[in-house]
């Protein structure tokens, strides 16, 4: 893409054509030192409240530079790349990684090793990128101190609090008020598909590991359902269109959020899969549609318990896992109690933490 000018008129050549930028597109982005702030990037002045009649009285290239001179009697310099780095819309930095699509047969997926100044290294850069490749990432040797976990979230990011707290511990106790607090199998399900919104990433951190059982399971939620819209897209159809309540009741709080099992972005692409087969409720449609639904679940509930989509791990001491919550499924194999300790402890952060920190470690490394 080339900056041309012609009559005081600015363009951007895209080669198959050439389009005018408008002149106050240009005018809301001087940079000179009484427009915008150097430390923060901000503007010092609010364009909303100009006067919409900016027009260019002299335009030159000058190297890398567009010197202009506007008619309310503002000149500027402005950078070439940089405004051209805006001419597209798409996200160049999270977007632009490219899912990987993973079922049983996935080896080799390279862990990540915990050490000081973690946060804000290559490694960390590279582990975010390849949590947003797969999903899930493995982080070993993180302190196993107690709420460590939450020092990890908030360095990454923000923790996500909710009325389970800052963190929440996994342990088998007496009348719990979920079922991950027991020995149970934990068939795959996404997290807290009751909220609003439901929480993007979970964190969790194994402290101790003295039983055979209770390996995590994984499944790739966006394989998954990709795989069903090829061989079966009036399931895949259904299960997208069909908004179903989720709810949570606990002794202080009653949580209720309404989605559909597939949910597809703007562009009809992948957006975030909802599984809690213990906490959804279909609403009452005709008998026909129900029908459907109900077939069409059936089928992604066989394809999330297969086998072949399955990954199944035991983490140790010090393994911290990150799971995308809209993308996969997390689960437990049963263990006895009676081996031995199992203690792990989780949270959750939001998109914007890890969007966030990668943004900063690209411009970093860039
Ligand atoms: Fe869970």
């Amino acid at each position: 893409m080339k900056i041309e000018l012609e009559n005081n008129k600015v363009f951007f050549n895209k080669g198959s054509n050439k389009e005018e930028i408008h002149p106050f597109w240009l005018r809301e982005r001087v940079d000179g030192e009484e427009f915008l702030d150097k430390g923060t990037q901000q503007r010092l002045f609010d364009p909303s409240t100009m006067n919409s009649n900016i027009i260019i009285e002299r335009a030159k290239i000058n190297g890398n530079f567009l010197e202009i001179n506007f008619n309310d009697g503002v000149t500027t310099k402005l950078d070439i790349n940089k405004i051209s780095s805006e001419f597209s819309n798409k996200d160049t930095v999270i977007k632009s990684i490219n899912k990987i699509k993973w079922d049983s047969s996935l080896k080799n997926i390279k862990n990540f090793i915990y050490k000081e100044n973690f946060f804000d290294s290559k490694e960390m850069h590279d582990l975010l990128v390849s949590f947003y490749r797969y999903g899930f990432v493995v982080i070993e040797n993180v302190p196993t101190k107690n709420n460590f976990i939450v020092n990890f979230a908030n360095s990454v990011g923000s923790v996500r609090r909710t009325n389970f707290g800052e963190h929440f511990n996994v342990r088998s106790k007496l009348n719990p008020n979920d079922l991950a607090y027991t020995t149970l199998h934990l068939s795959p399900h996404t997290d807290n598909p009751y909220r609003n919104p439901v929480p993007c990433i979970q964190l969790l951190h194994c402290i101790e590991n003295e039983v055979s059982g209770g390996y995590s399971t994984l499944v790739d939620g966006y394989t998954v359902t990709e795989n069903l819209k090829k061989e079966d897209y009036e399931a895949y159809k259904i299960l997208s269109e069909i908004k179903v309540k989720f709810k949570f009741i606990d002794k202080n709080v009653v949580l209720e959020d309404w989605s559909e099992l597939i949910k597809l972005d703007e562009n009809s692409e992948f957006k975030q899969v909802r599984f809690s087969p213990r906490l959804d409720y279909v609403p009452m449609l005709d008998k026909k549609t129900l029908e459907s639904y109900y077939k069409a679940r059936k089928k992604l509930s066989d394809l999330y318990n297969s086998e072949k989509n399955r990954i199944e791990f035991k983490l140790k001491p010090g393994d911290l896992m990150m799971m995308d919550n809209y993308r996969v499924l997390h689960g437990r194999t049963k263990f006895d109690p009676e081996e031995g300790k199992r203690f792990l402890q989780g949270c959750y952060i939001d998109f914007d933490s890890t969007e966030g920190k990668l943004r900063h470690l690209k411009r970093k490394f860039k």
